[in-house]
This record gives structure tokens, sequence and C-alpha cells, in this order.
């Protein structure tokens, strides 16, 4: 029942690794080596959300039991046979290597894609405490992803997405003296969206479903500024993943969804091998995904902090979508009650925080408007990015550290916008 549902561990991962190898910078592969350093797991779970979700056990009970016709996203998906369960199920092992989707470990030269689980790295990421993160995403070989022009891929039953975060000891030779923490996994199950926090072990050998989530004390790593920092680095409880990766669906249900694998993020080249491909036409040629207009009719979202390739405004909008948005947004939950949007698409100006008094009361924000236009250092929106302050500062999850420069190029945006009194 629980055989291994990627078979073949071929060539490619030789080659895969090779793309990893070559990729360069943040998004680079999980690089080798312990760092044995002085990780404590504190045993204290961090609070849950509160979030209803599908139950604490790592068993594949509840997708299971849902029936697969009522799956309504994606079409095509009956009876795909490639999987765990005749209904497509994949079952969540306790071990991360039990999905079979790497060779290797860190621990002996790195975490390698099998075949089939294909790296990709987005234009602007979110920012996650300087944490250095590697993604994969793995299609069954009889299904495909379907093209989608501004929303996340539409992913077939089946699908396996995972992140991985590390830390080099020094973020300035980000392939040496690495620890690996985590590993986040969403799979698309017949009844919807699964996300399973994996906790990697010291040894880095493996790394165990860690539903109630971890906080590892006392990370410390020297930034690409040369400084040292240390941060109690928090690994989110399966519950706390879905304050993240969230909708309201019609019947305003919460329902789990991805965030970044949208078109306008994996809109540029990686090399797997064989020289710089575009990542969706890469998809496309291994006949993962269907309906891809040709690339350069694709839209795309800049990487936010190159100047070569944007206007500050667009950057500035790029960053705020990609690591806010998932939660501003009209269907989202701080959408709903804040009523920010700070989504790239959004073209209203007052529900972008211009001069807009916040929604949720409370002093010690740093002004009274989320954006003066004009003056960075009134505005709420630029100090509740920049703060450190727990209960201030945003995201409100997922980071404890200041990002500079995403603080420096939310200030800019914001100076650079015409000066105006807000009332
Ligand atoms: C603070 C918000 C936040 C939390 C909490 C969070 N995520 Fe994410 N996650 C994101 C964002 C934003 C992206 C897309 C950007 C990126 O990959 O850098 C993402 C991307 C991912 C991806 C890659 C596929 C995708 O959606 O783009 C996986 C897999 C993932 N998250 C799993 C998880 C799991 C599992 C948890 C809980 C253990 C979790 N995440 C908690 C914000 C969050
Ligand atoms: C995990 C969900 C989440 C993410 C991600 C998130 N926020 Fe928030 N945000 C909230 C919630 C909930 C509130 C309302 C409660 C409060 O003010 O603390 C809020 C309120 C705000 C407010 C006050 C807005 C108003 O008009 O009421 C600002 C400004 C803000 N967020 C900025 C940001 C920025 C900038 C980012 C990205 C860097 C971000 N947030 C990311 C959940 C989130």
């Amino acid at each position: 029942m629980h055989r291994p549902f990627i078979p073949g561990l071929g060539l490619a991962a030789v080659l895969v690794t090779a793309a990893l190898a070559s990729c360069g910078g943040d998004e680079d592969g999980v690089p080798p080596t312990p760092d044995g350093g002085s990780v404590v797991d504190s045993g204290n779970p961090p609070a849950d959300s509160g979030t209803p979700d599908a139950g604490d056990d790592a068993g594949t009970g509840d997708a299971g039991a849902d029936d697969a016709g009522t799956d309504a996203g994606t079409p095509d998906d009956a009876g795909t046979p490639d999987a765990g369960l005749p209904d497509g199920t994949v079952p969540i092992p306790n071990a991360l290597s039990g999905f079979g989707l790497f060779t290797g470990t860190p621990a002996t030269g790195g975490l390698k894609p099998v075949e089939g689980n294909i790296p990709y790295a987005l234009t602007t990421p979110l920012f996650s405490d300087y944490s250095v993160k590697s993604r994969t995403l793995y299609i069954p070989p009889d299904a495909q992803a379907r093209y989608s022009a501004s929303d996340v891929l539409d992913l077939p039953v089946g699908t396996v997405i995972t992140k991985t975060f590390a830390f080099p000891a020094d973020l300035r030779e980000p392939e040496e003296d690495v620890r690996v923490i985590e590993t986040r996994v969403l799979v698309r199950q017949p009844g919807g969206w699964e996300a399973f926090p994996y906790f990697w072990n010291e040894a880095q050998t493996e790394a165990t479903l860690a539903n109630g989530g971890r906080v590892v004390r006392d990370v410390r790593f020297i930034g690409e500024d040369g400084v040292e920092r240390t941060l109690d680095y928090l690994v989110p409880s399966k519950n706390q993943c879905q304050k993240c990766h969230h909708v309201q669906d019609a019947q305003e249900n919460q329902v789990l969804v991805p965030i970044g694998v949208k078109a306008r993020y994996l809109n540029q080249d990686q090399d797997y091998g064989d020289g710089p491909v575009n990542q969706l036409q890469h998809l496309a040629d291994l006949g993962r995904l269907t309906g891809l207009p040709p690339v350069d009719q694709v839209p795309r979202e800049p990487n936010a902090f190159n100047p070569e390739e944007a206007t500050l405004e667009r950057r500035a909008r790029a960053y705020l979508d990609i690591n806010c948005a998932h939660c501003h947004n009209p269907k989202g939950t701080a959408g709903t009650t804040s009523r920010l949007f700070l989504n790239v698409d959004n073209t209203d100006e007052f529900t972008l925080g211009v001069c807009k008094r916040p929604g949720s009361a409370g002093g010690g924000v740093g002004g009274e408007f989320d954006i003066v236009p004009g003056d960075h250092s009134t505005s709420i929106l630029w100090y509740r990015l920049h703060t450190e302050e727990s209960g201030k500062m945003m995201p409100e999850l997922g980071r404890a550290l200041r990002h500079d420069q995403g603080s420096q190029l939310i200030a800019d945006w914001i100076d650079a916008m015409p000066a105006r009194a807000c009332k």
C-alpha cells in the first residue's frame, strides 16, 4: 500500500543536482554539511492559531475518506493511477525520505531532487529571517498542471511541492557550513491541499513530521553585511501554515492553497544542466504544463532588488505582493479585517493604504495612516514592516528579524510618492 509513488531515481537526479549547483544566489540548492551548531529543540510547540484543520495525526484518513468526485478544482484527475492510493491520495510518511522525492541527505553532500521533482526559484521570494530556501515541484507523470496568467498554476491531484529552509553560518558563503532546519510540504490530495512541516535532525540525516511546529533557539549566522545575527527560529505548526496559505471560497470557508507557484514569479531562467531555460518552458517541455503561451507573453514580476529589471514602483509592489498579499487581499483574513489589499493587481490607492487609517486600532505603530505619501517615517505600513516588536511586526508570522533590504525598498517607494498631507 505504501509503495513509493515516485519510481526511478535515474540519471536525471544528477542533472538536477548540477542545476542546483549552478543556479546561484539566494535560491541555491540545499548545500551540504551540518554545522552541528547550538540548536536546541525546546519541545515547546508554538501556540496554534486555532484554525480548524484536518487533525494532527500524520495519517491520510481524512483525505482518503473524501470522495474524489467532490474535487472541483482539477479537471481530468479522476482515476490517476500513479499515486499511492487508487483515488490519487498521497500517503503522508512520518519521515521526509518516505516521499521518495530526494536522494542523499544534507549530511552526505546534499539533498538531491529525484527525476521529476523539479527545482524552481521565484523572481522575488518571501523573506524568512534570511534563511536560504530551495523549492521543488513534483507533478505525477501522467498528470499536468494547467497554466493561469494571474493565479497559481492549477495543479493536479498527486502534486507535491517542497520548500526547504537552511542557514549557512555565513550568508556570504552560502554553500559552506550549512544547517538545514525544515522542509515544508504541500500535497494536493483529492479533497484539496494539505500542509506538513518536517523538521531536520541535528545529524542532518532525516526530517520528521512535526505537526506541532518547533522553536529552534539561538540560530546564529553572519549576514551579507558581515553583521552577526541571532534569532529563535520558528518552524510553524501545521495549523499555522493555513494562516498564510489560505483563501476564502464562495461559502466563506478557509481553503488551503499554494502561494508562490504563479506564472509571474516562475517566469525566469534556471539552468537544469543544459544552459539556462525558462522555468515555465521547462515544465511545458517535460509535458508537465499545458496551456502555456509563448513565454514572452507571460506576465512577470521583477526581482524586487534588481533596479535593472523594473521601476521602483513595480519592485515595491512585487515585494508587498509576495510578502504580504497572501493575508492582505480581498479574500484573505487580514484583508477582510483590515481592508488593506497589498496584492499586486490592486489599483485602488486607498485600500493599498494611502491616507488610510488602520482598521485595527492600537497605538505605537509609527503614525496615523498606513501610507503617508512622501514620508515613510510616519507611515504605519513601513513601521510595521520595519519593527521587530512582536504584536506589531508584519508579517505577524514567519519572521523574527527585520529585512533591511525590504524595509529600505518600501521606505524609498513611499518617499518617492508625491508628498501629500493625509486627513
Ligand atoms: C508567514 C506566512 C507563511 C506561513 C506561516 C507558511 N507559509 Fe508557506 N509560503 C508562504 C509564501 C508567501 C510562499 C511563496 C513564496 C516563497 O516560496 O518564497 C510560500 C510557499 C510555500 C511552499 C512552496 C509552494 C507555494 O505555495 O508557493 C510550500 C511547500 C509551503 N509554503 C509550505 C508551507 C507549510 C507546510 C507551512 C506550515 C508548516 C507554511 N508553508 C507556512 C508563506 C507562508
Ligand atoms: C499572516 C497574515 C499576515 C501577513 C502575511 C501580513 N499581515 Fe499585515 N495584518 C495581518 C492582520 C491579521 C492584521 C490586522 C490586525 C493588526 O493590525 O495587527 C494586519 C494589519 C496590518 C496593517 C494595519 C492595516 C490596517 O489598515 O488596519 C498593516 C499596515 C499591515 N498589516 C502591513 C503588512 C505588511 C506590509 C505585510 C507584509 C510585509 C503584512 N502586513 C503581512 C496579517 C498579516
